[in-house]
This record gives C-alpha cells, sequence and structure tokens, in this order.
C-alpha cells in the first residue's frame, strides 16, 4: 500500500520552487530546468566527512572538515543531514580497491573523467537522519522528515555530515526505532530483500510452511533475513558456529546447524528439503547445498556472494562482464537440468522495500541488531573491529544527534 501511494506521488511532474524554510537561497540549474534549494549556512560549502584518497588499508581514512557538501543534481534528489551511519563488510572491501572498475563506470559511465575521479571517497552504506533539502519533484518527502536508507555503492556514503540521495532510495524511518537502531538496517535488508523477494519470488503470502536454509545466519544479512522469513510464516534452519546459536534462536530460527563441529553438509542433508537456500558464505557450499533443494518444485539456490565485482576488477569492464555471464548461465543450466534453480542475489537500493520493512519494525516483527556503536571521532576503531569479522550484527556510528541545528 506503502508503495502504490510512493508511486503516485513520484510519478506525479509538478514543477514548484523549493519548499525549504531554510535561511540562503542558492540557484542552479539541471538541464533546462533552473530552481532554487537552500542552506543554512553562507559557509555551508563544506562539511566534516571520512574519506579516502586512495585504495588501501585502515591508514587511509582521513577525517577532514572540508568535504564537498552534496548538491542536488536531479529533481528527484533529496539531501539527509546523517545522525547514523551503519557499517557493512562492503566498507572495509571498497577501502581496499573492491569492485573499483564497475564502481566507476557506474560514477562515470562515459569515461569523461581521470581515473581515481572517485576520491575523495565516502565510505557508509545505510544512514539515518532527517531531510534537510528536497528536489524540485519530491513529493513524498519534505524538509525535517525521519528517514533511512541504503546507499548505492558508486554513491558518496553516509560518513559525512550530509549525504544526497534520489527520494526513490529514501524511506520514513521506523518510529519505533533510534537512529542508531535505524543504521542497523537498510543495507542488509534492501540485500535480504532483493535477493529473497525479487530474485527468490517470496512474499508475505506464500512463505507459510516453506522450508528456507540460511548459510551464514549470524552476519548482517542472515540476522535479517532469518527475522523476515520467520514473520512471513517460514519454517527456518540456519548455519552458524556455536557461539551463535543462541544469538540466532532469539531471532527465531528453527532449527541450527554448528558449522565449526564438522562438514555442515552432512547433518544438513540429513533434514527434509528446502525451497529455497540463502547462501551468506560462498565458497564450496555451491558444491553441496544444491543437492538440499526439492528437486523439480521450483525450488531455489540464491547465493550473494558472486564473482561480479572481482571479475571486472581482474579483466576490466568488457571481458570480466562476459566471463561473469558465462559463468552465471553455465551453473544455471547445469543446475536446471537437475530441477533446481541457481541464483546470483544482489543489493538494490529501493525506498518501497523500506517502506514494508518499516511496517514489519514497527509492528515488532524485525529488530535491529546493533553489535557496536563507534562516535564520530572513532571510525578508524569501526574499520577494525568490522575487519576482524565475525558479526553478530551491525556496527554502527553515530554522527549526530536529533536536535543539533539543521
Ligand atoms: N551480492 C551482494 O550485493 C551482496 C550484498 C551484501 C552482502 N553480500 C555478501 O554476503 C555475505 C554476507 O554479508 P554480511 O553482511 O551478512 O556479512 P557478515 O556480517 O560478515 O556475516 C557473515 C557471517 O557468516 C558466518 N560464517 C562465516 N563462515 C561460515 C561458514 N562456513 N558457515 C556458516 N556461517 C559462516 C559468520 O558467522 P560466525 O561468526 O558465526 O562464524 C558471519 O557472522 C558476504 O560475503 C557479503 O560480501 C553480497
Amino acid at each position: 500500500m506503502m508503495s502504490f501511494v510512493r508511486y503516485l506521488l513520484c510519478n506525479r511532474k509538478v514543477f514548484c520552487i523549493c519548499k525549504s524554510q531554510c535561511a540562503n537561497a542558492l540557484i542552479s540549474s539541471h538541464g533546462s530546468h533552473r530552481r532554487l534549494f537552500s542552506t543554512t549556512s553562507s559557509r555551508m560549502t563544506v562539511m566534516p566527512a571520512w574519506v579516502i584518497d586512495q585504495y588501501g588499508g585502515n591508514d587511509v581514512l582521513r577525517f577532514t572538515k572540508n568535504a564537498s557538501f552534496p548538491v542536488i543534481n536531479y529533481p528527484n534528489e533529496v539531501i539527509v543531514k546523517v545522525f547514523a551511519a551503519g557499517l557493512n563488510p562492503l566498507d572495509v572491501s571498497m577501502r581496499g580497491g573492491y569492485g573499483a572498475a564497475t564502481l566507476s563506470m557506474k560514477r562515470d559511465p562515459l569515461n569523461i573523467k581521470q581515473s581515481g575521479n572517485e576520491f575523495p571517497l565516502i565510505l557508509g552504506r545505510d544512514v539515518s537522519g532527517v531531510i534537510m533539502e528536497c528536489g524540485l519533484d519530491v513529493k513524498y518527502f519534505t524538509e525535517r522528515d525521519e528517514v533511512w536508507a541504503a546507499i548505492p555503492p558508486w554513491k558518496q556514503g553516509s560518513l559525512a555530515e550530509f549525504v544526497v540521495l534520489s527520494a526513490n532510495e529514501v524511506s520514513h524511518k521506523p518510529k519505533t526505532l533510534s537512529h542508531t537502531e535505524a543504521a542497523a538496517i537498510p543495507y542488509v535488508a534492501a540485500t535480504a530483500w532483493s535477493a529473497l523477494v525479487n530474485t527468490g519470488g517470496l512474499t508475505k503470502d506464500n512463505c507459510a510452511k516453506k522450508r528456507i536454509l540460511i548459510l551464514g545466519g549470524s552476519g548482517g544479512v542472515g540476522t535479517f533475513a532469518i527475522q523476515m522469513v520467520k514473520a512471513w510464516g517460514a519454517h527456518v534452519t540456519v548455519t552458524c558456529s556455536q557461539n551463535a546459536e543462541r544469538f540466532v534462536k532469539g531471532l527465531g530460527a528453527d532449527h541450527v546447524v554448528d558449522y565449526t563441529a564438522g562438514p555442515v553438509e552432512e547433518p544438513l542433508s540429513a533434514l527434509e528439503k528446502f525451497d529455497l537456500i540463502l547462501d551468506n558464505v560462498g565458497g564450496d557450499t555451491e558444491r553441496w547445498a544444491l543437492n538440499l533443494l526439492k528437486p523439480w518444485s521450483g525450488a531455489k539456490y540464491i547465493t550473494l556472494v558472486t564473482p561480479f565485482l572481482q571479475n571486472t576488477d581482474m579483466l576490466g569492464i568488457a571481458d570480466g562482464m562476459m566471463q561473469t555471464a558465462a559463468t552465471m548461465t553455465t551453473k544455471a543450466v547445469k543446475h536446471l537440468m537437475k530441477g533446481v534453480h541457481y541464483r546470483w542475489g544482489f543489493f538494490a537500493p529501493s525506498g518501497p522495500a523500506l517502506d514494508e520493512i518499516r511496517e514489519m519494525v514497527d509492528a515488532g516483527q524485525i529488530r535491529a541488531v546493533v553489535e557496536e556503536t563507534f562516535s564520530f571521532s572513532q571510525v578508524p576503531e569501526a574499520f577494525e573491529k568490522l575487519e576482524k569479522g565475525h558479526a553478530r550484527g551491525k556496527t554502527v556510528v553515530q554522527i549526530s544527534k536529533p536536535g543539533d541545528e539543521l
């Protein structure tokens, strides 16, 4: 229902001047549109942020008070004042240059700019905060709305005081969560939603009694996925290390298998077969996991661990994409002949999906799992923590707090 309301509002083309009541108005132009947007101060051309100027280890993280203030370039964009930022394993990988080839192409499709133009790069894929400014076509949000979003990896991230996003990527934040809690959910939720709903075909109406296996259930994506499919009535089996067993059971897992106790495929193959497997682990799981699916029944294996970005980093965009397509097709066809579906899952930014997830959160069906909270000055420590692995939820950085001047 929320998605339908959003669709109507987003698709109504209404021309008006900016609704902002902030003090100073600047003139900007995009294509043939001329518009007004506002800042709180004439000095607001820069902002504090953690940036990287090259790829590498934790030492490349640099705090600056002079990062470029984000600008609305398209009429459907909003500027969000960041209260809390969530970190994901992807941030550590991106700090080291993972995905640089594909993400650079996405930022600069015509390859007009010099190489390295992504720097200074701001990491951080989750945001919870308030809308500071709306583009001309934005009807679904207004200034000071409390929002949350998952930020696509090709955009500047949330380890900064402000971030610019498309309104389609943003959603009103759950009322029952603080900003710190809310920042733990969007990126893993959008990834799980894309994999389970868009790729896996699950809905709240077809999940009841389905048997779902989540490989690697104790991390960010797994903890969200368990709660989501449990809320929809599925039977959920999870693999994780033994010390995470109580934790995942507390999130609703019906059956837990400890992968540290020996080859996990043995206890799993003794169980009734599954309708869907979500693989957060990768590696050699593909060798045995598809045998655990019910054949010839539409059952699906969806892995989030794909070679796509690695291929384009190593082989370049064209060859990397061809290699990826060939691998994907070969595996899909091979498994289709055995009566099961093999799929890759990818993060997809989606405000409408977050609208639905907000309803589940506010209904008490999904809770935020924050493992540790860091202050804005502790971002390097937060990365160190993430790098050590063994997550039991999300790492969140508090950037500023409600009540701070907009
Ligand atoms: N394709 C995409 O667009 C996309 C988007 C997001 C994430 N991902 C990928 O999805 C995966 C999960 O992401 P995440 O954010 O949830 O990572 P995470 O928070 O690091 O969680 C991974 C979990 O896997 C568990 N684990 C490790 N080895 C295992 C094994 N052999 N069997 C079972 N569990 C194992 C770990 O649990 P223990 O501590 O109990 O060992 C850890 O909690 C990552 O590989 C990530 O790169 C892909």
